[in-house]
């Protein structure tokens, strides 16, 4: 028994050469124990066959909208209504755009429209085309609308270009769908996250800042979310929506995050530290564009406070989760700074590999030893992270 049987899933596939994968993915829900009804577009078909899917799902597969064999001839409605989950694996850039723009020309793409599930998408296509401006924009509106967006992972692709926009695996879709459709981990827990980097001003126009996206801190903000707890998001500034869902508080500097954090920390189960907080700011910044000068101009830098462990000192403390980029001799940088500042799960990761990307690999460091999280697309790993978390606090 997973926590996968019994699952009602329709399992939609779009064009793209990742469509032979769908085969695999279907097969692992079908071993779980889940009812899979695989619906596929034209485009698909070119790709893989409807009896191939038909084989491994043991059902039915629908390709058209105008399928007589559906009860009242109304397929975009009848064959989603029992489901818990719609996944689209592989989502093309055409589906995407469709479902961002609630277009319904097709069999999947009304149904989707039509849908009263959960739906989810697993976004597979050329890495320019996953980065091109108007693919952002969709991926951002989906997700607004409170789709899911799966992936995509990174590395080579079919066109011989290597980078982000390869479906994730299945085994790791299969994953990602666990966490959708299983039990809500972290149900009625109160987390608090802090993401991004922090900015201190030197005077009125310049500053100091770091090269942190938060998109890390994001990822695990909404992992938090799917997990059904109730989060708040303390963010330095980033470009990036907050997940819908989470309570997000805006700061600039180290000391406006140490505030915001202190006066939410003792009401919070959870804290995990993502930012990358400033250690010193600016001392004596001026209310005035600093004029050039003919000689040196020195600044002086007076230490911020450690946000982490302050909260991790307070006298109940909640559950306190760091994160450490550390640029070389990761494992031993990141155990001593576990110790010093006695929290009990820190998740190291090498900054080069990090900042800025869309994917991570991170090693957990608890008690118990070190847990390894393979390179993934940050939302997966933060996924495993939350899990990591929870199974932590029920046997604490
Ligand atoms: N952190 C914090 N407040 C600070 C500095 C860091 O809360 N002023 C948190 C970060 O959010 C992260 C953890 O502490 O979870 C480790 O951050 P890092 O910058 O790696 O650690 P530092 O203590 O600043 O050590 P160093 O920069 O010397 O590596």
């Amino acid at each position: 028994m997973t926590s996968l049987s019994g699952k009602r899933l329709l399992l939609g596939l779009t064009g793209g050469i990742a469509a032979y994968k769908a085969a695999e993915l279907a097969r692992l829900f079908v071993k779980a124990g889940m009812d899979v009804r695989v619906v596929m577009t034209a485009a698909a078909c070119r790709f893989i066959t409807p009896v191939t899917m038909q084989a491994l799902s043991g059902q039915t597969v629908y390709t058209d909208l105008w399928d007589a064999r559906v009860r009242d001839n109304m397929a975009h409605i009848e064959l989603s209504r029992d489901r818990d989950l719609i996944l689209v694996a592989p989502a093309s850039a055409d589906f995407m755009a469709k479902l961002a723009n609630g277009l319904a020309d097709d069999l999947l793409s009304t149904l989707c429209l039509a849908r009263q599930s959960l739906l989810a998408v697993a976004p597979a296509m050329n890495v320019q085309m996953w980065e091109n401006a108007a693919m952002r924009r969709n991926v951002a509106l989906l997700r607004e609308d409170g789709i899911a967006v799966m992936g995509p992972g990174a590395g080579d692709q079919a066109c011989g270009e290597t980078g982000m926009g390869r479906m994730l695996e299945p085994e790791d879709l299969f994953a990602a769908v666990a966490v959708l459709l299983g039990p809500k981990l972290l149900r009625g827990r109160k987390v608090l996250v802090t993401a991004g980097p922090t900015y201190e001003p030197i005077d009125t126009v310049r500053g100091i800042t770091n090269q942190s996206s938060g998109k890390m801190g994001y990822a695990v903000a909404q992992a938090a979310l799917e997990a059904g707890a109730e989060v708040t998001l303390v963010s330095g500034p980033t470009a990036l929506a907050a997940p819908l869902g989470a309570v997000r508080v805006d700061v600039r500097s180290a000391r406006d995050m140490h505030e915001a954090v202190m006066a939410r920390a003792m009401a919070s189960d959870i804290f995990i530290s993502v930012a990358a907080v400033a250690d010193y700011h600016v001392v004596d910044a001026k209310a005035h564009k600093i004029k050039r000068g003919s000689g040196n101009l020195a600044i002086e830098l007076a230490p911020n406070p450690d946000i982490l462990a302050t909260v991790a000192a307070l006298k109940k403390p909640p559950f306190c989760v760091g994160f450490a980029a550390e640029t070389e001799n990761l494992r031993v940088n990141a155990q001593a700074k576990r110790k010093r500042k006695k929290i009990p799960l820190l998740a190291a990761n090498l900054a080069q590999e990090t900042f800025g990307r869309d994917d991570n690999a991170l090693t957990l460091i608890d008690d118990q030893g070190e847990h390894e999280l393979q390179r993934a697309a940050k939302i997966v790993i933060a996924r495993q992270l939350i899990a990591h978390v929870a199974g932590m606090l029920k046997s604490s």
